[in-house]
């Protein structure tokens, strides 16, 4: 995977309700942490708090954590459908910078008001925060809009 093109923002401890009978971290915990970090990074990239997780592809846990780990969370978009965005993910230690996971594709979809996908309009990725949902910009702000 070409690290270079990931940006990591979330970083998380590994702490003692995060880990499996045999003492690393579970695999649970982190497959929740991805797809909360991948709907925040949706909800950036295609302007809308309604996004849902559509497909997962191959997981590959490449390496194990344990309890004190500092690790962190990468995500890059690789696709700009009609109304689905596709990324990649990639857990690592932030200190050795070991690989823990990757997962080559993660597809989200756009949802309109009725709950059926919708065109997003989008074709690159934004690093801004430029495309912030109306509902999370300060009221002020959101009346200027
Ligand atoms: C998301 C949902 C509305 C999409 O319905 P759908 O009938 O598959 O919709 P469409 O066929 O119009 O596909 C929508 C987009 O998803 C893509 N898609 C659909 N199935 C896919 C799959 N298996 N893999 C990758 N992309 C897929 C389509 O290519 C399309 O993208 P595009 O518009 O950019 O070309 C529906 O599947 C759903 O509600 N799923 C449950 C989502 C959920 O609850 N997630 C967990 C909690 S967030």
């Amino acid at each position: 995977m070409d690290l270079q093109n990931i940006n990591f923002n979330t970083r998380k401890w590994v702490r003692p309700e995060d880990l499996n009978a045999n003492g690393t971290l579970f695999g649970g915990s982190l497959l929740r942490w991805i797809d909360e970090e991948a709907t925040i990074y949706a909800i950036l990239q295609m302007g809308n708090g309604r996004v849902v997780t559509k497909f997962m592809s191959e997981i590959n846990f490449v390496s194990s954590a344990q309890q004190g780990d500092l690790i962190e969370m990468g995500l890059r978009a690789t696709k700009f459908g009609r109304t689905s965005l596709t990324m990649r993910a990639e857990v690592r230690n932030m200190v050795t910078r070991r690989s823990i996971l990757t997962i080559d594709r993660i597809v989200f979809v756009n949802l309109g008001p009725d709950g059926n996908p919708a065109p997003h309009g989008y074709t690159e990725i934004t690093y801004d925060r430029d495309r912030l949902p109306a509902e999370h910009l300060p009221v002020a702000v959101a009346a200027d809009a």
